[in-house]
């Protein structure tokens, strides 16, 4: 995937330039991964850049800080506030927004508690994460021999980078043998998430996804996706949910910053529905990028626009 990077990198409250925003290979997270992040995407909209969610995803990254006891220095807001910065300098149109948060260089050992924090925001341009047509016509996945990161292992809740080799493998493994995503189990055998994406199931009417204990991130698409659904009028429910369901469901879709609405035609090879993307999935789809693009009243105030002075959210 080409990827198009902004020339301006925010690190600990200055801006750089990409070239300068290195670190030292000792640094604590390149041996330990000891790193989180987030991902965010800022829409085009008539009204100039827009972020969306800008408030939520902050504030998930706040939370990661505070499970793994890494102290930010910074507030949520001043976050939110230095991201609308960054689309401003870099005079972005669309983007997708990486902020990282690491432990630094200092200590080499394993004991991460004073190591220096360290804090990038880097923003580029992402297109269609699992593909240009993904979105339109579907994709086929499979079900993983690998698991989801079990509870007592390491938090779901936090968005931390050493969760994604669990998705690397997850997500290797699919490409490799033909499909374009893969669906993990949770440590009980119900349907945890794809590696990079939450996922839904529609039978009869019925929308379901998995609770936060099957090790799920708490996905800021997957909390968009159940409020709209439920103005739709759709019983949706969060429940565990058996691996066969996928086979016997009549939609499955996945859901994410990255992979925004992504219809599922196909898991194990074996048909979803009428093996095309289904009324329900194609619906949210359009009622979430219709607001992100700025087509549809922003009612719930989703949308942080970065083109003039804004105050963002507490
Ligand atoms: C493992 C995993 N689950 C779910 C999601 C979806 O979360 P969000 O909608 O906040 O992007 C992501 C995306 O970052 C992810 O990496």
């Amino acid at each position: 995937m080409a990827v198009k990077y902004f020339e301006k990198v925010w690190h600990n409250g200055e801006f750089i330039p990409w070239a300068d925003a290195t670190i030292h290979v000792a640094s604590h997270v390149v041996s330990y991964a000891s790193c989180l992040f987030e991902g965010i995407r800022c829409y085009e909209t008539p009204q100039g850049p827009a972020i969306f969610r800008l408030k939520d995803h902050v504030d998930r990254l706040v939370d990661s800080s505070k499970i793994y006891r890494m102290e930010l220095n910074y507030s949520s807001e001043q976050l939110q506030q230095a991201l609308v910065e960054l689309v401003r300098v870099n005079e972005v149109r669309h983007c997708y927004l990486r902020p990282v948060v690491f432990r630094g260089y200092g200590n080499v050992g394993v004991d991460p508690l004073h190591n220096p924090i360290e804090i990038y925001l880097m923003a580029w341009e992402w297109g269609k994460y699992l593909g240009h047509e993904a979105l339109r016509d579907g994709v086929d996945v499979c079900v993983s021999s690998w698991g989801r990161i079990a509870p007592n292992t390491l938090p779901a809740l936090a968005k931390a980078s050493a969760n994604y080799m669990n998705s690397q493998l997850i997500h290797m493994e699919a490409v490799i043998n033909g499909y374009t995503e893969g669906i993990a189990l949770d440590a009980s055998g119900h349907i945890s998430e794809g590696s990079g994406e939450n996922i839904f199931v529609v039978r009869h009417g019925r929308i379901l996804t998995p609770p936060l204990s099957s090790s799920v991130l708490p996905g800021v698409t997957r909390m968009s996706i159940v409020t709209l659904a439920q103005e739709l009028g759709y019983a949706i429910v969060e429940t565990e949910i058996p691996r066969e369901m996928l086979y016997i469901a009549d939609e499955v879709f996945f859901v994410g910053t990255a992979a925004e609405v992504t219809p599922i035609r196909s898991v194990d090879r074996i048909q979803v529905g009428k093996g095309k993307p289904g009324p329900i999935t194609l619906e949210l789809q359009e009622s979430l990028l219709a607001i992100a693009q700025g087509r549809a009243e922003d009612k719930h105030g989703w949308l942080t626009l970065c083109g003039q002075t804004v105050a963002v959210a507490t």
